[in-house]
């Protein structure tokens, strides 16, 4: 089977479908949390002083990050982007500017993220790569590149699904006892970069090079 036909691969099975519906809710439940801290008047004390910290930027990563995490869902379901490309190419518009806007904010609030420097450096890096996965992937769609587009992509998303694997890895943490600031400061790494080792397996998958 050729490159080409890994985009357009057998039907959805129930097994993808199972897996994409976990997904989703997941996205919906980060999410619906982001939401809940910008909306609601009883905000914990850290997401108080983040907004305290960066009226503007708190704002627009809480608002606009929200957005990638649930349309990227929408865009990595195959069964969905084949019966509607169109819906695909305006999410996909919107996918991109919410990352742009997430991003950014996201980048600017890294410099003073809890954990110090080692938490800095893992935000700051991840969110660098998250715009440039993003803008890749944007660019290779505009030059008619699909195999490239949907590589990015997924680099792009595995990057977004941080939130994610965040907001499982801090619960997991305090459960097994570990501090807190020692497990931020792992944690903004392993938030990301096992997600990306991931995403590059599938991606050798989808081209058939056997993992080196
Ligand atoms: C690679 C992508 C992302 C990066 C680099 C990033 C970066 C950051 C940073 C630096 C903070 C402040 C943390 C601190 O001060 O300790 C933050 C907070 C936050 N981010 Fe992101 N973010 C990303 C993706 C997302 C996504 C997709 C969502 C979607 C819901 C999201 C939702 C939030 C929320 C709700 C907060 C407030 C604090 C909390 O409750 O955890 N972020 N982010």
């Amino acid at each position: 089977m050729s490159t080409t036909n890994s985009l357009f691969p057998a039907p959805y099975g129930l097994a993808q479908w199972a897996r994409w519906s976990t997904l989703m809710l997941l996205a919906l439940g980060v999410a619906g949390y982001a939401f809940w801290l910008v909306l609601t008047s009883t905000r914990p004390d850290f997401a108080a002083s983040l907004f305290a910290r960066h009226p503007v930027g708190a704002l627009l990563h809480m608002v606009c990050s929200p957005v990638a995490l649930v349309v990227g869902a929408l865009q990595v379901n195959r069964a969905i982007r084949t019966r509607h490309l169109l819906l695909h190419r305006w999410l996909g518009r919107l996918y991109v500017l919410a990352v742009v806007l997430g991003g950014t904010s996201g980048l600017s609030m890294a410099l003073e993220a809890q954990g110090g420097p080692v938490s800095a450096w893992g935000f700051g890096l991840a969110a660098m790569l998250w715009l440039c996965s993003t803008g890749a992937g944007f660019l290779a769609m505009r030059r008619g590149d699909r195999t490239a587009h949907r590589d990015w992509m997924l680099r792009s998303y595995a990057l977004t699904m941080a939130a994610i694997t965040l907001r499982l890895y801090i619960p997991a943490s305090l459960m097994a006892g570990l501090p807190f600031e020692d497990a931020y400061r792992a944690i903004a790494w392993l938030s990301w970069v096992p997600n990306l080792l991931v995403a590059e397996w599938l991606i050798r998958r989808l081209h058939r090079i056997p993992p080196a």
